[in-house]
């Protein structure tokens, strides 16, 4: 269920967004850009319908999806993250999970959450550019099906394979796409290449 992007646009921008000397503005910017290009893989397998329509001219065969998206960005650097699909997606709906990982334990402390009402009927897209040990996002996954969501998937920036296994223990069933899977943990739990502390890069803290 692991999903690793191979493509070259996306790849390129990582790398620039990697780098220690790449500005706040520009981080946001390409945090956005990538977000953006990872949304045709993210949503291809969704079911969609046929929606005839009409064309000035006369009918014709259309498609539609069959359930509406809910977008649910893991306070703080899922916002950093969200723009991008929204500029793909703008009649996504939007479940706010606040989460911070708590910096000795690594264990991820819930302090917020609000989501659109009959999430049983959407797909629900968990965002998260850090996929580290992989406590928040199960606890996100975790969160938001006690609220009733049950198609669910993920898009994070980087992830490393400790974080990867926790999710798939957990949630064995929920796709995981990522731009990049790199290589560990650290000994304070950051991934190793990765980027840095993803929040603190885009917020300017
Ligand atoms: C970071 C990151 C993820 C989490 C990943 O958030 O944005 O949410 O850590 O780590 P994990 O996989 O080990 O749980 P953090 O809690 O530092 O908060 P922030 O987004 O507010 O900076
Ligand atoms: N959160 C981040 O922002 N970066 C990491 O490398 C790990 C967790």
């Amino acid at each position: 269920m692991l999903h690793v992007s191979q493509h070259p646009l996306i790849q390129s921008e990582l790398t620039r967004l990697r780098c220690r000397d790449c500005p706040g503005p520009e981080f946001r910017q390409r945090v956005r850009r990538i977000a953006s290009l990872m949304v045709p893989d993210l949503t291809r397998d969704m079911p969609s319908s046929p929606s005839p329509c009409e064309t000035p001219l006369e009918w014709t065969a259309g498609v539609k999806l069959d359930r509406p998206i809910v977008l649910a960005p893991i306070l703080r650097a899922g916002i950093g993250f969200l723009d991008g699909f929204l500029d793909l997606l703008p009649d996504a709906s939007i479940a706010h999970i606040g989460l911070a990982r708590n910096e000795k334990t690594l264990l991820p402390e819930p302090y917020y959450f609000k989501a659109p009402p009959d999430l049983d009927r959407k797909e629900v897209v968990v965002l998260d550019p850090m996929l580290a040990t992989g406590g928040s996002l199960v606890e996100a996954l975790r969160t938001l099906q006690n609220a009733g969501a049950t198609h669910l998937r993920i898009a994070c920036l980087v992830a490393a394979p400790e974080g990867v296994a926790a999710v798939e223990d957990h949630f064995p069933e929920v796709p995981i796409f990522t731009a990049a899977l790199d290589r560990c943990l650290n000994e304070k739990g950051y991934i190793l290449p990765g980027l840095g502390d993803a929040g603190d890069r885009l917020f300017g803290t």
